[in-house]
């Protein structure tokens, strides 16, 4: 199987990575040209353009974009959508909320073009550990991408929602979820320093990864942040990317969700309150995702 890639980011570089690994062909594309060079080291074909892309792609294209939501995958999909033939398969791996999906797969089907939404988990540690995938889109075209989905994920960590927007609409879900998971850590550390006598934190969070009820990834990932001697210059928490999508996720379906508003508001916070907290959750989003911290 062959495919295009467009995105070598964080998260692109090592999804192409793995794609490679799993023996699919890759012509990847960047914007920036030595991200092209430097996965053609790792056996991609490179690709400098979008027309150099698709000139390297033989029979029914399949396109995987992964790149940040709104203007960048919009202008990357008005500029190749002319160039596609009629059932192309073009894949957008962002995380976008759901309604663009369904608006990316209207203007897909103008050109006959079949367009899947594919919410990605699993961060910069995908290579190793894989992705989840939650994939939304034409339920007879599936099995067409399932080869990458089988390459990309572990064994059951993929699976096919629904219609155009399924997709994403899992994988916000899904981060609506990490935000509360994460809030709720945050708060755990925080509330362990208001003690009367001096609580070892790090050593508090370590001890509950191997076997208490609140193991999870996310408990490896911060006891690994906390024991960062990064950590004491780590700033609180100042990326609200993907917050407005999440809103608007929970408020389209009526959803009751005090939780993540909680969260998602801590997160906007720039209050000297819960500063722990917030450079907690800095902390463990860069671990996870690779996501800027600032430091002092
Ligand atoms: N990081 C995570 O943990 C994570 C997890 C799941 C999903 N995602 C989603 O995956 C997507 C990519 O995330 P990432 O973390 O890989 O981001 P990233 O590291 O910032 O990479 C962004 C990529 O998009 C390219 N790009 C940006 N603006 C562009 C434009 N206007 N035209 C063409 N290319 C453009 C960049 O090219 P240059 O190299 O030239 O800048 C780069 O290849 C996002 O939608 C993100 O929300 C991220």
């Amino acid at each position: 199987m062959k495919i295009g890639f467009i995105g070598l980011g964080r998260m692109g570089f090592f999804m192409v990575e793995r794609l490679l690994q799993h023996k699919i062909e890759v012509v990847a594309h960047n914007r920036s040209p030595e991200k092209v060079d430097e996965i053609a080291k790792k056996g991609a074909i490179p690709a400098h353009s979008v027309d150099e892309l698709l000139q390297k792609l033989e029979g029914r294209k399949i396109i995987w974009l992964m790149l940040p939501a709104g203007k960048a995958t919009d202008e990357v999909m008005k500029k190749i959508l002319p160039k596609l033939s009629k059932n192309d398969i073009l894949i957008d791996g962002a995380n976008d909320f759901y309604g663009n999906a369904e608006r990316h797969s209207k203007e897909c089907s103008k050109y006959g073009v079949n367009f899947f939404d594919c919410g990605v988990s699993g961060g910069i540690w995908g290579l190793k550990n894989g992705y989840t995938l939650m994939v939304g889109g034409p339920k007879d075209l599936f099995k067409e991408i399932e080869p990458l989905c089988k390459a990309l994920s572990p064994k059951e960590s993929y699976g096919y929602f629904g219609e155009a927007g399924a997709g994403h609409f899992v994988k916000s879900v899904h981060n609506i979820v990490e935000y509360v998971y994460l809030q709720g850590i945050a708060e755990g550390v925080e509330i362990l320093s208001k003690f009367k006598q001096e609580i070892d934190i790090n050593k508090a969070v370590h001890i509950w990864r191997p076997a208490s009820v609140v193991r999870s990834w996310l408990m490896d990932l911060t006891d690994n942040a906390l024991g960062s001697p990064d950590f004491k210059d780590i700033l609180p928490v100042n990326n609200s990317v993907t917050i407005n999508e999440l809103r608007e996720t929970s408020k389209s379906v009526n959803a009751y969700a005090p939780a993540f508003e909680i969260a998602a508001n801590i997160r906007e916070d720039k209050s000297d309150k819960f500063v722990l907290g917030k450079r907690t959750i800095a902390a463990v989003r860069n671990q996870f995702g690779g996501h800027k911290v600032e430091k002092k």
